[in-house]
């Protein structure tokens, strides 16, 4: 791992579009910049969902939802009111849509903070059907630290966690969610001035991916609503975490709750009354195995740190997925990576990752334990799916 400096002088606004008033000053630079020197990282990133996850509702409110929205071929009714005030809200009211390869999340205005809400309803875009979805924290609050780059928190008052303000360089999981600050790089253009995963240990790349994929509970900072949070800022006001520099595990571990990573808190446990509450399966089946595969979306990390992937230095999440194209070479599917090192080997993805991870009504991410007994029934899971429809476009 290399120790960079931080790049503080750069004062560049850059990246998103949507809400330029809440940007950071600082030595982070955002994509767009990167797109001068590195095209076909750029253009190959941008097909991934990593740089589709808020976007505008014309840019990609799903086909089928849109066409949907008082109510689906089920019968369920669609999303007709704001969970935090409880106001009603029509499609035109949305601001951002979350996600779209497994579900989408409508976010609208909440005027009591400022911040932005969801709606009551979310579409599962596998089964094509409405579900209920009950957040009652401000997006801004609770989420958008693994759906941003450079998230931080610029001003809060424990005693009000309402007034708390924040901004992100851009929406999404940008090129320096991975590579770290970049200002400094832009201008020099040199190797040592940006991390690259690539160089990097094992245990500190998967930081770089652990840092989102990943479930734990902050009892350090609050939500615009006084709740508990999901996410992880910076321990200190107006900083953000810097991939290839910061060891988040370090920052406030008493303040945590992140089963499988902080020491004392086992997998083989539950934590009821959290958001790890039934996170992991903990029956005979895994004690037996030491193996404790993900029963919510978003656990990869947890998951992996129990395999000799992880332990016996194996494969680094990137050496399974690459997050875009790699100079002068085409962008190869996770599933394609495992004869480059298991030559004797054919595994079957199916039984060995079952979709085990509940995302949405009967719709699963896969496990990530890689474990050879491996035996448990998965249910459906997104892969294969296409790019889907959307809304305002052909
Ligand atoms: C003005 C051009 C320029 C810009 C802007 C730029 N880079 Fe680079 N980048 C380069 C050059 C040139 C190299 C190759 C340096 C070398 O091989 O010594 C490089 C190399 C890299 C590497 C590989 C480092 C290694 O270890 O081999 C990464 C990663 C990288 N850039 C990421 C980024 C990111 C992320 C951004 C945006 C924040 C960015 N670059 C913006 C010119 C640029
Ligand atoms: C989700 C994390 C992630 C994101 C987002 C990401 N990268 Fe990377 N990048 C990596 C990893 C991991 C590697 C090392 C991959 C390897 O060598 O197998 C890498 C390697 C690179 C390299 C070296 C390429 C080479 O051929 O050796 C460059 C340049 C680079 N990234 C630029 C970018 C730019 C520009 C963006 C945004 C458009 C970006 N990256 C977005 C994780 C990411
Ligand atoms: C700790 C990081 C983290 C937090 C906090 C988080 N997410 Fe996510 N989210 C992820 C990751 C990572 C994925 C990708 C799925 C996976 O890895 O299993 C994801 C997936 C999603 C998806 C599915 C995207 C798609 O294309 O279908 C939606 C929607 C979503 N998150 C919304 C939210 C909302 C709403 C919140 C706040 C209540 C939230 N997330 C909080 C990390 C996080
Ligand atoms: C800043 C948070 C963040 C970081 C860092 C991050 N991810 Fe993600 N990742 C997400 C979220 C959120 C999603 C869901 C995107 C969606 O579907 O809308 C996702 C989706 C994915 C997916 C499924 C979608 C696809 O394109 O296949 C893979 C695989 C993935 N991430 C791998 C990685 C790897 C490997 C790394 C580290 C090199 C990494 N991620 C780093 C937040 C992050
Ligand atoms: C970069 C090289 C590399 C890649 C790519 C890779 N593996 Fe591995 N894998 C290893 C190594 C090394 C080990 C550990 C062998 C040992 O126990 O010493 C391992 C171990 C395993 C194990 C046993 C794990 C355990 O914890 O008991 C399974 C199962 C496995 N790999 C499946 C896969 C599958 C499936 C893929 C593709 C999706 C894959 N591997 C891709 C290198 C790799
Ligand atoms: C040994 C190879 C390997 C490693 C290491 C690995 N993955 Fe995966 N991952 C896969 C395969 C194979 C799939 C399934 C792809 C498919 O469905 O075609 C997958 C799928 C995913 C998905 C999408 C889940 C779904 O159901 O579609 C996410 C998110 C993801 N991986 C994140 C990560 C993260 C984060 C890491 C590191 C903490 C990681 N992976 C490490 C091989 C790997």
């Amino acid at each position: 791992m290399r120790f960079l400096m931080a790049a503080a002088a750069a004062l560049v606004l850059a990246g998103c579009t949507t809400d330029p008033g809440r940007l950071a000053k600082n030595d982070f630079v955002g994509s767009e910049k990167c797109q001068s020197c590195h095209k076909e990282e750029y253009k190959t990133w941008k097909e991934t969902w990593h740089a589709k996850m808020i976007r505008t509702p014309r840019e990609a409110l799903l086909k089928d939802a849109g066409d949907n929205w008082g109510k689906d071929a089920k019968g369920n009714a669609g999303p007709t009111k704001g969970n935090i005030t409880g106001a009603p809200y029509r499609m035109d009211d949305v601001e951002l849509v979350v996600g779209s390869h497994w579900k989408q999340r409508y976010l609208v205005k909440n005027p009591t903070t400022g911040n932005l809400q969801f709606m009551d309803k979310q579409w599962n875009t596998v089964h094509k059907q409405w579900e209920p979805y009950g957040q009652k924290n401000d997006w801004e609050t609770q989420c958008a630290t693994c759906h941003a780059t450079a998230y931080r928190i610029t001003s809060y008052d424990p005693a009000n966690p309402a007034t708390q303000k924040v901004s992100m360089v851009e929406h999404n999981t940008g090129c320096e969610s991975c590579h770290g600050p970049g200002a400094l790089h832009s201008k020099t253009e040199k190797k040592a001035d940006i991390f690259n995963p690539a160089d990097a240990s094992v245990e500190q790349s998967a930081l770089v991916c652990g840092y989102c994929h990943v479930r734990k509970e902050n009892y350090n900072f609050k939500t615009a609503q006084g709740k508990h949070r999901e996410d992880q800022p910076h321990p200190v006001i107006g900083e953000t975490y810097k991939a290839g520099q910061d060891d988040w595990r370090k920052w406030y571990p008493e303040k945590m709750l992140i089963p499988g990573v902080l020491p004392g808190q086992p997998l083989d446990k539950n934590y009821p009354d959290t958001d790890l509450n039934n996170a992991f399966f903990f029956d005979e089946k895994a004690k037996g195995w030491k193996r404790y595969d993900a029963r919510k979306h978003h656990q990869e990390y947890q998951e992996y740190l129990q395999s000799t992937h992880y332990t016996k230095d194996g494969a680094h999440c990137h050496d399974c997925h690459q997050p875009h194209a790699l100079k002068g070479r085409e962008k190869l599917a996770a599933r394609d990576s495992c004869a480059d090192c298991h030559k004797n080997k054919k595994y079957d993805i199916e039984q060995l990752m079952p979709g085990l991870a509940s995302t949405a009504q009967n719709l699963f991410v896969r496990s990530h334990t890689f474990n050879e007994k491996q035996d448990r029934k998965g249910g459906p899971t997104a892969t294969g799916m296409p790019e889907p429809a959307y809304f305002y476009r052909k």
